[in-house]
């Protein structure tokens, strides 16, 4: 496993994190064993928000964090962990957001869940236009000195709402954001017209989310089948799935496919390893939910891809910018 600085930061993470979204887990116990075994292998980086958990409904509010607190007795040292806050928690009109209030109060409760004392990287999970940026920044600014955080970051932020952030932050003596957060994939590119330049020129780390476009990119699902039973896009996402792989989508499925064969690799290996030979991207967050898909997927962080079949997979997939959240 490589390490790396996560984004403008010193602390070094593995680049690959295991995301705990646990779309498609159900069960808590292999929730569990998948992050055991994925820090096992070297990973050091769980991304997590205090609306994950197995299931993904919102009667399991903050399962993850619960799973990934009993996961880590005893390891908590030697972990960075994240998690988020903004997405709402109930209905009442302060259980959303990114205001001081907000934050402060869920800030305590993910504490609580993840049995720990403080969150290495706490990301605010989308930009709240209806609060100050002034507030949210400085709150977690103040967070970061009482020790309850140790960085922060900024999820599904547009380029220009990074670069404000940066600026209110410098003008205001508070600490900066040190990563976005962001969907990358090869039918997803959408990063590279804003995102990435921004990236390059202000030095903050891109952690890539959905790698493998939600699954499409896993090598489980063809424009020709029904999804497999059981998975996600033939449950959660049944009604999404007809033409999800047709034309430019089913192209580079297709090529993704024939460069795996060429490597004695799967498709997924393929797909991360494409997103993770951009310099623009520090981390690729896997969605393995379970031990045999983290296991694939760990392999798609020691793959080469020759030039030649990055060239090719840049062509084939130039015209994809859906976000696929
Ligand atoms: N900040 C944000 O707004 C945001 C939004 C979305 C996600 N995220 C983070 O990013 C993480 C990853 O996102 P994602 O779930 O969209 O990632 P993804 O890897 O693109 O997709 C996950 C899906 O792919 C399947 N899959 C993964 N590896 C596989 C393999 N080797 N073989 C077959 N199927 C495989 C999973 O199925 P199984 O469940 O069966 O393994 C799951 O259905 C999340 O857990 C979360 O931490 C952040």
């Amino acid at each position: 496993m490589q390490y790396v600085n996560f984004g403008m930061s010193g602390v070094k993470v593995s680049q690959l994190a295991l995301g705990l979204g646990f779309r498609g887990q159900p069960d808590e116990g292999e929730a569990q064993r998948v992050v055991e075994a994925a820090l096992d292998s070297g990973i050091n980086l769980i991304d997590c928000a205090n609306v994950y958990g197995p299931m993904d409904d919102r009667a399991n509010i903050g399962r993850s964090e619960v799973v990934l607190g009993k996961a880590l007795k005893g390891k908590r040292d030697d972990v960075v962990i994240t998690s988020k806050v903004a997405s709402p928690i109930g209905h009442g009109p302060n259980d959303v957001g990114l205001s001081r209030y907000h934050i402060m109060r869920e800030v305590e409760r993910s504490l609580t869940r993840l049995q720990t004392d403080r969150i290495d990287v706490y990301l605010v999970h989308r930009y709240d236009d209806e609060t100050p940026l002034e507030e949210t920044l400085s709150t977690l600014s103040n967070l970061v000195d009482a020790g309850k955080i140790r960085y922060y970051g900024l999820c599904n932020f547009a380029a220009w709402q990074v670069t404000k952030a940066q600026g209110i932050a410098e003008r205001a003596g508070l600490h900066p954001p040190i990563t976005a957060q962001n969907p990358y994939s090869l039918m997803n590119r959408a990063l590279e017209t804003e995102l990435f330049p921004m990236a390059r020129d202000s030095g903050i780390g891109i952690m890539a989310y959905s790698p493998l476009a939600v699954g499409l990119l896993s090598g489980i699902y063809s424009p020709d089948d029904a999804p497999p039973q059981g998975s996600l896009w033939a449950t959660k996402r049944d009604a999404a799935f007809g033409s999800s792989l047709d034309g430019s989508r089913g192209e580079v499925l297709g090529a993704v496919r024939e460069i795996a064969r060429g490597h004695g690799a799967t498709p997924a290996q393929v797909a991360l390893a494409w997103v993770l030979s951009h310099d623009e991207i520090t981390i690729a967050i896997t969605g393995g939910d379970t031990v045999d898909h983290l296991s694939d997927n760990i392999g798609g962080a020691e793959l080469e891809l020759e030039d030649a079949e990055i060239a090719r997979l840049n062509a084939v997939s130039a015209s994809l910018n859906d976000v696929l959240d």
